[in-house]
């Protein structure tokens, strides 16, 4: 495909706005409608971000042939469903984090994605951006010596959040480490680049979602990984990676407090410590952008799927760690 990716909108969710003016920026890509439940709705917010169709049901969506590509920000337990049912559409995917809701439902994915022979991406943007690039670059390259461990911490207080919010619903696929542990357990199979071997959880529950979760991790080769996740804390998403001979840390991996200096430092051994700024344009630019070369490359079986199944994998298996209470070994 050489021309714009024409992308459909499902759903009127709070994180498309965000990301409807960046489809919109990039050259590659243009937002050619939005499907809501109600077409009052698709309406209205279609007129307010400037999108010409707007349909009152996602099938609708899913019919307009004048869509390449689908958006699903749909709650977590839906993307499963309507990932499907756009790919045999033959539509492209890019699908909100976390992927699905456990394992089985994003392998599905996976293999219907490779058997429409259509993209499937999942929205982690920090991945994708110059900064993400260069840290991992840093991890791997040996600078820091031997790694070791790997930390992290995402959290928010979720008070400020209504009480029919997805995040707080089990139904809808809620909880702190399908919603933002995501991202700290995605970042740490990335900067090892393997597998753990078991894991092991502790959660503070409310009305059946982890409200808070703390996680370990043991790789091969004496690596471990352990984070963080909660609504009930300060917003921070920081992260850590230490090696024999320094330290990565970055205090806002998965979006810089100031998007015009994206940076991270390396801590050295003797007490120094070094800032590095990798700028880069809006994390959801960076997002679509990838998404685009994805679909003009072809390549459907890309290694992100792979990185976001086993993130599912893991998460899979932290959530049951968390309500057996023993360590729970990874298959
Ligand atoms: N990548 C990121 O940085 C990032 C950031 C925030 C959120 N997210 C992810 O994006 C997804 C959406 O999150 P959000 O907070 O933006 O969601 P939201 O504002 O609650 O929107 C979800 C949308 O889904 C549709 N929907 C269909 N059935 C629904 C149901 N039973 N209950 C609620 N909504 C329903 C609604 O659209 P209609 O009523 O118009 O049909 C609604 O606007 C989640 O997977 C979340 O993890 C990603």
């Amino acid at each position: 495909m050489t021309q714009s990716v024409r992308i459909g909108i499902l759903g009127t969710a709070r994180i498309a706005k965000t990301v409807i003016p960046q489809i919109a920026a990039s050259p590659h890509a243009n937002v050619a409608a939005v499907a809501s439940r109600s077409l009052d709705k698709a309406r209205q917010f279609a007129a307010e971000f400037g999108i010409e169709v707007a349909h009152g049901s996602y099938d609708a969506l899913l019919a307009d042939a004048n869509v390449d590509a689908i958006y699903i920000p749909l709650p977590p337990s839906m993307h499963c469903e309507w990932m499907m049912k756009a790919a045999a559409a033959g539509k492209h995917v890019l699908c909100e984090k976390p992927l699905a809701i456990n394992a089985t439902q994003a392998q599905q994915m996976i293999d219907a994605a490779v058997r429409h022979q259509i993209v499937l991406l999942d929205a982690v943007m920090w991945y994708h951006t110059a900064r993400a690039e260069v840290m991992r670059k840093t991890v791997l390259s040996g600078q820091l010596g031997e790694v070791r461990q790997v930390t992290s911490a995402f959290t928010f207080p979720g008070n400020a959040l209504a009480a029919d919010n997805l995040r707080f619903s089990a139904s809808l696929g809620g909880g702190s480490l399908l919603d933002i542990g995501w991202y700290c357990v995605g970042m740490s199979l990335w900067m090892l680049q393997q597998m753990p071997e078991r894991v092991f959880a502790t959660a503070q529950w409310r009305d059946e979602i982890d409200l808070r979760m703390n996680g370990i991790l043991w790789f091969p080769q004496d690596q471990m990984a352990s984070f963080e996740s909660g609504f009930d804390a300060v917003r921070r998403r920081w992260m850590e990676v230490a090696g024999t001979d320094a330290a990565l840390v970055c205090d806002d991996f998965t979006r810089p407090w100031n998007a015009d200096k994206p940076r991270f430092w390396i801590h050295n051994a003797d007490g120094t410590s070094d800032q590095n700024i990798v700028t880069h344009p809006p994390i959801e630019r960076c997002l679509v952008d990838a998404f685009c070369r994805l679909i003009r490359s072809g390549n459907v079986n890309h290694d992100w799927l792979t990185l976001s199944l086993q993130t599912q994998q893991v998460c899979d298996a932290l959530l049951k760690s968390a309500r057996s209470g023993v360590v729970e070994p990874l298959p």
